[in-house]
């Protein structure tokens, strides 16, 4: 299996600042493998890459290839946890440019009428199917896509809707969990002890990402690899290593990291780190604030920010090396645009040399910089990826002294915005 790799040497925190977190690296260690810091209900994540069963497996593939031979379209709807996740694996590994054999939609991660009412104008002469996900089962926005998609699938398909819908819900409670046992439809289970935010490697993720065509059993060994590493010592296990240089980042003074990835496919992954980073984190007025640039392309945006704005900035780079028979940058004979001194290099290379020259300006600019190499993106890699963080949150939540599996802050928009809607 091709490993991801690391690169701490921008990262402006000495050897024996960071060893001298070692003690408190053991501690939260021990909470973890013992289940006894805080949140510990919610640390069924930590199993799922080496006790997810066959049998499960089998029948999320069973499920998708179904989807897959009947329906043109499938629409995944769901919010934070229940579409991230899924939608940051599948976004990575499609060509932008293919249309999948069947589409997949995201809804009901957003209250945008236009967004839904041009999907209900989409669907108007498809072949559909919806697979629902939610834990709780009544958040708002993923609740209202469902109402007016599944008026619509009753419009179309009368008496048979409901085998055109698959929920993925709480194993026994809940209003999806209700519906799901009223109307009669397939149903998969989100383990109560895996939170929204760890759910990818559970059928919240694992579902649509069959569905798109790709090797789930692969992303959960990739996951393994991750989700088998013992040692705990910073110096030998990159997980905690990133988690102590993020802590001592953090008490110097760099209270926001950027995910800086160089290949837009990785868009979404980004959007997945910032909710597992935020709401874990996020608390009791702590926490670094996770933001992310494409680059080079924001390097024409955000560029002079990261460059030369306020100091409290430091950037993780996700890059990839250079792919056997990458693209060539062609020679022309005349040389107008006076790039021949490319020619016969891959764009592969080019994007490299632009990392490279971007660490060091961002390092010589006060932006501390640590780097993730990917020697490919797959489901391996992108199942170490997932892991990695994963472990890395509940690591850095611990050491800030906050509960990394809640998110009680999520509830106050919620609050007001039931209270002016009018809600019993
Ligand atoms: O991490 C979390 O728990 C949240 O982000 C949830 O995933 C998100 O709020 C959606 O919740 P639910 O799956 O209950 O609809």
């Amino acid at each position: 299996m091709s490993e991801i790799t690391f690169n701490f040497k921008n990262i402006s925190v000495s050897d024996a600042e960071l060893n001298s977190l070692q003690t408190k690296i053991d501690v939260c260690n021990e909470q973890l493998a013992k289940r006894t810091g805080s949140g510990s209900d919610f640390l069924g994540w930590l199993d799922l890459p080496t006790n997810t069963s066959v049998q499960l497996l089998q029948s999320i593939q069973e499920t998708a290839d179904e989807l897959r031979a009947n329906y043109e379209v499938v629409v995944i709807i769901g919010i934070g946890g229940s579409y991230l996740g899924a939608k940051s694996v599948i976004e990575a590994l499609s060509n932008p440019f293919k249309k999948n054999r069947t589409e997949i939609i995201f809804a009901g991660h957003t209250l945008s009428s236009h967004y839904h009412q041009a999907l209900i104008d989409y669907l108007q002469d498809k072949n559909f199917a919806l697979v629902v996900i939610s834990k709780s089962g009544t958040t708002t926005e993923p609740s209202i896509a469902f109402r007016l998609l599944k008026n619509l699938l009753r419009e179309k398909f009368y008496y048979d809707y409901n085998k055109r819908i698959v929920a993925i819900t709480d194993a026994s409670r809940g209003v999806l969990f209700n519906i799901a046992k009223t109307e009669r439809y397939k149903t998969f289970v989100i383990p109560d002890d895996v939170g929204g935010r760890f759910s990818v490697l559970t059928p919240v993720g694992l579902l649509p990402i069959a569905i798109a065509g790709f090797e789930i059993s692969e992303l959960l060994e990739g996951a393994e690899f991750f989700a088998e590493q013992t040692e705990t010592k910073i110096d030998a296990n990159p997980i905690y290593k990133y988690a102590a240089t993020r802590f001592a980042l953090y008490n110097q003074g760099k209270t926001m990291e950027i995910m800086s990835y160089f290949e837009p496919r990785l868009s979404f992954f980004a959007e997945w780190w910032k909710q597992l980073f935020g709401e874990s984190e996020g608390k009791n007025h702590k926490g670094i604030f996770p933001v992310s640039a494409c680059l080079t392309t924001d390097l024409h945006s955000l560029g002079q920010y990261i460059q030369d704005g306020i100091r409290n900035l430091f950037e993780t780079f996700i890059i990839l090396h250079e792919q056997p028979n990458s693209l060539k940058i062609n020679h022309e004979h005349l040389d107008a645009d006076k790039l021949n001194f490319l020619a016969g290099k891959t764009l592969d290379f080019v994007n490299l040399k632009a990392y490279e020259g971007t660490a060091q300006a961002h390092l010589d600019g006060g932006v501390p910089n640590l780097t993730i190499e990917l020697p490919k993106i797959d489901e391996h890699t992108l199942g170490q990826l997932i892991f990695f963080y994963e472990k890395a949150v509940a690591m850095s939540g611990y050491l800030l002294e906050v509960n990394p599996f809640d998110q009680p802050g999520v509830e106050q928009y919620k609050k007001n915005m039931f209270a002016l809607l009018g809600k019993k």
